[in-house]
């Protein structure tokens, strides 16, 4: 454990006079120093833009560039780099999907989504439904946080066109079960996108195993940098796409006749890339790569057990997603205090945790609350960390009651 510390500059920062205890891996992770370094390097002694240089520094930066696409390809077990289209993140991969696949609905197609999702798997198909009659449905969550699965099935009918679904709830940590999502919607010639912003640094993510037809994630939640994403489409339907964005690169011909579009992935990819964070994504890859999935998953459930024992032990704790299946995500409120005001206090303590919506307002309103706190966990988390945050939610909860 000391030695993935020490991978991470920023943990050995203080807050407020006090070590910092980063618990907020869900919205977004640290980045560990082989990431900052190759960032670094590469703006240091390769900065130029791709694809179009003749020159020295241009083939660099394109073969660096290039190269992480296959490692991403490798990573997620992709059939084919055209497969691998670099973006922001899980955001403008999602207004991609919703705007490039959108292209292909018709009025009176339905779309379906789930009570979980985050808002980036919302408010595109919203955008999208103003200008086509399509219908968002929604499907229904269990009491304890999991996806109610039948009801999503009996959902689907011969208009719908898409199921898009989170892999793992940003806010209830559960883990839904995509496969069967997914072994479902095709039997009926459904195609599935899987919102895999939480699920990609935690569990391991093979595209072709889960046949699933897209599958989109931040590079910041994986510990590479802030500004680079990936969508992950399958061939025959990326082919039918209409591009996103419009100029160079995504092009083949341009006349004021008319433009031809540049193959796959390049279609989706107009105008010059983030080659730095792409170049940071590929180090983070590395980075997990340097641990099993399963090494990942029993620490990070182990703290999610540990945390949960505390607050349990601090009484009138009520927690959101609660199902077996989960990863260490935990959203909680403690009867009587505002999270907001536990969340600043924990803060004092160099304590940090999220509160507020999450970027789920729906499922907000479903659990008829205004907001959780959550603490999300990290391989870099440490259970001595946990016993500094049972003294500080004891204080809290002797000060605010
Ligand atoms: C499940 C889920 N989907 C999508 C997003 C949006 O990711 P980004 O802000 O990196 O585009 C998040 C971010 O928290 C998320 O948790």
């Amino acid at each position: 454990m000391e030695a993935i510390r020490a991978e991470f500059p920023i943990l050995s920062r203080t807050v407020n006079n006090k070590p910092l205890i980063y618990f907020d891996n869900a919205a977004s992770t640290q980045k560990p120093l082989s990431v900052i370094e190759a960032i670094d390097h590469y703006y240091r002694f390769q900065n130029s833009n791709v694809h179009r240089g003749v020159h020295q520094l241009a083939n660099e930066a394109t073969i660096a560039y290039e190269g992480v696409r296959d490692q991403v390809q490798n990573f997620i077990n992709a059939r084919s780099r055209s497969e691998i289209i670099f973006t922001r993140g899980t955001t403008e991969s999602m207004n991609l999907l919703a705007h490039s696949f959108g292209a292909l609905l018709h009025d009176g197609d339905n779309i379906i989504l789930t009570m979980m999702e985050h808002h980036s798997n919302i408010v595109p198909w919203q955008l999208l439904a103003r200008n086509k009659k399509i219908n968002i449905k929604v499907a229904n969550i269990h009491k304890n946080g999991e996806l109610d699965i039948d009801h999503l099935i009996s959902l689907m009918d011969e208009k719908t066109k898409l199921v898009s679904v989170t892999h793992v709830s940003n806010v209830l940590g559960t883990i839904n079960p995509v496969k069967e999502i997914i072994y479902e919607a095709h039997k009926r010639d459904i195609p599935v996108a899987i919102d895999g912003a939480q699920a990609i640094a935690h569990i391991p993510v093979n595209v072709q195993a889960l046949d699933c037809d897209f599958y989109v994630f931040s590079g910041h939640k994986m510990y590479a940098p802030m500004g680079i994403g990936i969508l992950y489409g399958k061939e025959k339907w990326l082919e039918q796409m209409p591009p996103y964005q419009g100029g160079g690169e995504m092009i083949k011909n341009v006349s004021f006749d008319g433009t031809t579009f540049n193959e796959l992935p390049y279609k989706f990819e107009a105008g010059t890339p983030n080659v730095g964070d792409a170049i940071g994504l590929g180090k983070a890859i590395e980075f997990l790569q340097g641990f099993s999935f399963t090494e990942i998953i029993e620490h990070e459930v182990a703290m999610t057990k540990k945390i949960t024992d505390i607050l349990k032990d601090t009484g009138d704790v009520t927690f959101y997603g609660t199902s077996e299946n989960k990863v260490g995500v935990v959203s909680f409120l403690m009867n009587n205090i505002h999270p907001y005001d536990a969340g600043t206090f924990l803060d004092k303590m160099g304590i940090a945790i999220r509160t507020g919506t999450h970027c789920a307002e729906p499922l907000m309103k479903h659990l008829g609350i205004m907001g959780t706190m959550r603490a999300s966990f990290s391989i870099y988390n440490t259970e001595e960390e946990l016993d500094t945050f049972a003294v500080a939610i004891q204080t809290i909860k002797s000060i605010f009651e």
